[in-house]
Order: C-alpha cells, then structure tokens, then sequence
C-alpha cells in the first residue's frame, strides 16, 4: 500500500482545528476566527518553503495541499479550514471529493471561497462585483463559478495582482512601491467596468495592504476582506454540525507549523497577527 493510499485511523478524541496556508496569509483569518470562537484549539500550518502558490500549476497546489492536509490529520485535527484562496481554488472540491472519503470520511476540510461568494450576495446592490487575487485564483475561475451558481445575474470582474504577495511579504505594504501597484491594479480592474459596487480580497494577504486599497478604490465602493466572513461562516457551519463541533477540542490554545524558518515565521507573523508567536519547523 503506498503512502497515499493510507487511510489514517479515526480515533474519537477531539483535536485542534487545523488551518493552512501557503504561508503567512491564513493568519489574517486565523486572528479573525481566534476572536470570534476562542474556546477552540488552533493548529496553523504555514508551507512557507514552497509559497507562492498563487503562481503554481493546479496539480502542484493540489499536491501541496493534500500533503499540507494530511499532516494536519496526522496531528489530531478532524477539521481542516483551507484559509488560502489559492489551495481553496485549485485543490479543496478533490480533497472533498476524492481523498476524504478514501481517508477517513468522518473528517471535514473548508475553503474561504464558498464563504465569501454567500457574503457577497448580502453586501452588493448592484450584483457588479470586482475579484482581485493571485494568479492562480483568478485563472481557475473559481469565483466565477461559484458566484453563478448561486447568484446566475451576478456580473463578475477578476484581476490577478501578481506583486501584492511579494510586497507584504517583504514589508513593503506600507511602501511607495505598494502605492504604485495598488493603484495601477485597481485602476485597471476599474476600467474594465466601472460599476463594480463590491470590491472582494480574494487573498489572505491583502488585508496587510487595505489602507493603500481603501485610498484607490472609488468612493462608495464595499471592500470585502475574508477574516470576519471566514469566521462568521465556521461559527455557523458548527453549530449546524454539532457531530462536528464536538470533534473540535476546546482549550483556547494556538500552535504554529511552517514548513520553513521558524524564526522567520515568527518575525512576519508579528505583521499579519498583531501578536507574538512561536513555531515550530516540520518537513512532510
Ligand atoms: N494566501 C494565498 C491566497 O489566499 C496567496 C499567497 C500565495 O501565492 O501563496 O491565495
């Protein structure tokens, strides 16, 4: 039997909630989801050593993620918010479909498209809506899709902003170089149809970024982060699945996987948390 096809074996014990990211990113939905159900046990992995995904081919996000899911698994987690819009993009309807059930069907793992697509729907008047993420995100289309399928009227605008990643990843957000490109993405989304009355940052990093965004976005406009929307969703989804929610152990506490240099993952976490954390390094 290979590594792949091994079921992992369902215990009864409750374990922490497992959130990953390609990186740092998911931490913005982590702080978000942390203040709003704090009685629960987190656990953070971050593929900090193989990020960006945004730029990755889908067979690799897919692989990623699994292996990235697995691990989490493997320490206890029962569910799994994929908190990265990439990995939600291009890998969660195959794990949801093709690997949970081969191993173990009792596990449940999330993405943060779904979520915000429903949100969406709540907060534009006039169904013109504006997607900006990486690459990848916008290239699989998977907000298109989503939003039509749930909302068939809806007009959709995607545009991918390559350099925002790379700029708050290099403390750059606050920068001049940030302005730049802040403000010629927006412009050109803007330009392609200036009735966008819902702007959604369809990245987890973004929000590192929304003061510079606020400033070019025209007035009047509803900029869409996903932390609040995320954790709103989760609140729902276990108290409509109370089975789950008791696999979910409860002990307030935080811990943090990278994939890459924990000290360098606890100096930028500081940037996306607010908050000191320690990590720890693992390799799959
Ligand atoms: N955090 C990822 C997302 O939400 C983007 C970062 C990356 O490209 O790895 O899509």
């Amino acid at each position: 039997m290979s590594e792949t096809d091994t079921t992992i074996l369902s215990t009864s014990q409750p374990g922490p909630i497992g959130v990953f990211d390609s990186g740092y990113g998911g931490l913005t939905i982590l702080r978000e989801v942390r203040k709003l159900l704090p009685q629960y046990d987190y656990l953070y992995l971050g593929d900090n050593a193989r990020a960006p995904y945004g730029c990755r081919s889908f067979e690799v996000v897919y692989r990623f993620t699994l292996e990235a899911v697995r691990h989490l698994f493997d320490q206890g987690c029962r569910l799994v918010i994929l908190a990265c819009n990439t990995a939600s993009a291009k890998a969660l309807r195959t794990i949801q479909r093709h690997d949970i059930p081969r191993i173990d069907p009792t596990r449940r793992v999330l993405g943060v498209i779904r979520p915000t697509v429903e949100e969406i729907g709540r907060v534009t008047r006039n169904g013109v809506v504006g997607i900006l993420g990486t690459q990848g995100t916008v290239s699989s289309r998977s907000y298109d899709m989503e939003i039509s399928k749930l909302y068939p009227g809806f007009k959709v605008y995607s545009r991918a902003c390559p350099m925002w990643c790379p700029l708050v990843e290099n403390l750059e957000a606050d920068g001049d170089g940030a302005d730049y490109f802040v403000d010629k993405d927006i412009r050109a989304l803007f330009a392609e149809c200036p009735d966008i009355d819902t702007l959604v940052l369809g990245c987890t990093h973004y929000p590192l970024l929304l003061n510079k965004i606020m400033r070019y976005t025209p007035a009047g406009v509803t900029v869409m982060t996903q932390g609040d929307v995320v954790a709103r969703s989760l609140a729902s989804y276990l108290q409509r699945h109370p089975d789950i929610a008791r696999q979910c152990s409860r002990g307030g506490s935080a811990h943090y996987l990278t994939t890459d240099n924990p000290g360098k993952f606890s100096e930028l976490a500081r940037v996306f948390m607010r908050a000191d954390v320690e990590a720890s390094q693992i390799a799959f």
